[in-house]
């Protein structure tokens, strides 16, 4: 018996953060649903799969061989015995991620490997449609979203943190089209469930957040 949360939204509204704090203080497991698309990105071009090839899109995403390992600093995500958590968050990566999401096959074919993950007592599920087509019936919904230039900003700050040199103007750009492409493609678009609780944190903290999401969860 599993008690689901699920944490939706677009690129940058920071649900992994949000999510991984709440997997720790609720003690539950936590999904990444996003590392899935991007390791299927990742094999995708180590094998040299087109875009265009949704058979063997859909293949390469039905038998990934992939586990995630705790870290000090998070999770070590391994794909064929190789650690790949760095290189799923390349730039090119996370291009071909959002492309590979959007094939049908792809989502049908990962769908089990992410109900797989609910277990006793419970699951965090970060992701774009975990409250819609992944955990339907999960207990507490929540949709994360913020002005596209308040979450380019705090990529800002961390791409900066890191020593990467970036145009604030190129990342608003990129996350508009990130959220046009998320919000329009055919199956599963982003949106919010009818019953999730939309959180616009475009004013405040993650720290507030936190709290206010463990308010409604009742904990
Ligand atoms: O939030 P961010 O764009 O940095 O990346 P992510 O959450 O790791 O997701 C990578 C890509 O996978 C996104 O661009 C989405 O298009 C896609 N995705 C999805 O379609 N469905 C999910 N449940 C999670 C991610």
């Amino acid at each position: 018996n599993s008690t689901i949360v699920t944490v939706d939204g677009p690129s940058g509204a920071g649900k992994g953060t949000l999510s991984q704090l709440l997997a720790q203080r609720l003690g539950y497991r936590l999904l990444d649903s996003g590392a899935l698309y991007r390791l299927v990105a990742l094999a995708s071009i180590n094998k040299a799969i087109s875009v265009e090839n949704a058979s063997a899109l859909r293949d390469c995403a039905s038998t990934l061989d992939v586990e995630f390992a705790p870290a000090d600093d998070g999770v070590t995500v391994i794909l064929e015995g190789q650690d790949v958590t760095a290189a799923i968050r390349q730039e090119h990566v996370s291009m071909r991620a959002s492309e590979v999401a959007a094939v049908d096959a792809v989502r049908t074919a990962l769908l089990q490997r992410q109900r797989d993950f609910a277990v006793a007592p419970g699951l965090v599920a970060d992701g774009r449609d975990m409250g819609t087509t992944v955990f339907p019936a999960a207990q507490h919904k929540f949709y994360l979203t913020a002005s596209a230039e308040a979450r380019a900003q705090r990529r800002y700050q961390q791409l900066l943190g890191r020593g990467e040199s970036v145009d604030l103007a190129a990342l608003v750009a990129d996350i508009q089209a990130r959220d046009q492409r998320d919000q329009s493609r055919a199956t599963s678009p982003l949106r919010p469930a009818q019953d999730a609780h939309i959180v616009d944190s475009t004013e405040m903290s993650i720290a507030q957040v936190l709290e206010h999401m463990i308010d409604i969860i009742g904990v």
